[in-house]
């Protein structure tokens, strides 16, 4: 079959599959290791993300891609086979992260402007010929006493729609992240209200600047309660304000969209998603690219060492068919106790 924009997004959201993203950054990946006492030198870096990429049923039966870090998509297995081939011989999409991080943005206090455009293109054409077919920009939009400002949200939407464009001239297909923090301590309401200015002026900007929806695929944050909130939305709560959000501002051409997990519980994250799914009558699939809901469980069964690589995969594959369950709405709590 001949590979197309569209015939990677849909392979990206097939049935019961979603997306580990495993592109942490030198600074977030040392973060992670510093919570198990592992220094993070490019090894040890190597040796975890080996072992996620060597879990084979997890990968070849829930995980339709990997987001790469542009350390990861030159790195080779322990024995010489480079990690991006691991990812290929177990059916899954290798991709890559390719901004340059959110940096304050200058006239604006308190928020930040996702960089990385310039030699995007050149950048983009050399991770293809790595094996890369989708990729990744993050914008970061926070919630506090008043921001987010809409000159903030332009600035990244317009962002986030140049970078899908090059990605799309480059035959890769751009995974657009627009991620309204959940940091903060507004309510679920505060968040829906910054989730659909931000969605509709993202999709306002892709348009202008003719980005192909069929070949895109959105990854967004649910509509939930601040982590400092005093009143928690409830699970149905999440569901149904995040797809009310989605239906007034995501097109259908768009093939699929997938959460991240931005600081959720595991479960939380998987009940979240399963609720939406078995809401059903979408227009778009619902899945998951998600990196700490995904990983805590086998990094911390890990810990840095040899002797818990089996204890960490289990780890691995339970989150990833959890969270395979959820993205077919049939993911049930007794299952995670069975577990
Ligand atoms: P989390 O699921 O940990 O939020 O990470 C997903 C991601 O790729 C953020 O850019």
């Amino acid at each position: 079959m001949t590979e197309t924009l569209e015939s990677i997004a849909e392979a990206m959201v097939a049935p019961g599959k979603g997306i580990l993203a495993a592109d942490e950054s030198s600074g977030t990946i040392k973060k992670r290791f510093d919570t198990i006492n592992l220094e993070s030198t490019e090894s040890n870096r190597r040796d975890y993300r080996e072992m996620l990429f060597r879990t084979e049923e997890a990968m070849k039966n829930h995980i339709s891609g990997v987001i790469l870090y542009d350390e990861t998509i030159r790195q080779k297995a322990k024995d010489g086979t480079p990690l991006v081939d691991l990812i290929k011989q177990a059916g899954s999409i290798p991709g890559i992260k390719v901004d340059a991080g959110a940096k304050a943005m200058a006239g604006f206090p308190g928020e930040l402007v996702t960089e990385g455009l310039d030699g995007l293109r050149e950048r983009l054409a050399e991770y293809y010929d790595l094996g890369a077919r989708f990729a990744k920009w993050r914008a970061v939009i926070d919630i506090a006493d008043g921001i987010p400002t809409m000159g903030c949200i332009e600035a990244n939407a317009e962002a986030l729609a140049r970078y899908a464009a090059l990605c799309q001239e480059q035959k890769i297909v751009p995974i657009v992240e627009p991620e309204v923090l959940m940091d903060g301590a507004h309510t679920a309401d505060r968040c829906f209200e910054v989730t659909e200015a931000t969605l509709r002026t993202v999709f306002a900007r892709l348009a202008a600047h003719r980005v192909k929806l069929e070949g895109t695929i959105l990854k967004p944050n649910m509509v939930v309660s601040g982590k400092k909130c005093s009143t928690q939305a409830s699970v149905q709560e999440v569901a149904e304000k995040t797809i009310t959000v989605f239906k007034r501002t995501v097109p259908a051409a768009v093939p699929g969209i997938v959460f991240l997990s931005g600081g959720q519980s595991d479960e939380d994250a998987t009940a979240h998603l399963n609720a939406m799914n078995a809401i059903g009558g979408l227009p778009w699939k619902l899945s998951f690219s998600y990196g700490r809901a995904l990983q805590a469980a086998p990094l911390k069964a890990w810990s840095g060492k040899a002797e818990n690589v089996a204890a960490a995969q289990r780890a691995f594959l339970h989150r990833a068919r959890m969270n395979g369950l959820a993205a077919l709405g049939q993911w049930k709590a007794e299952l995670e106790k069975a577990a």
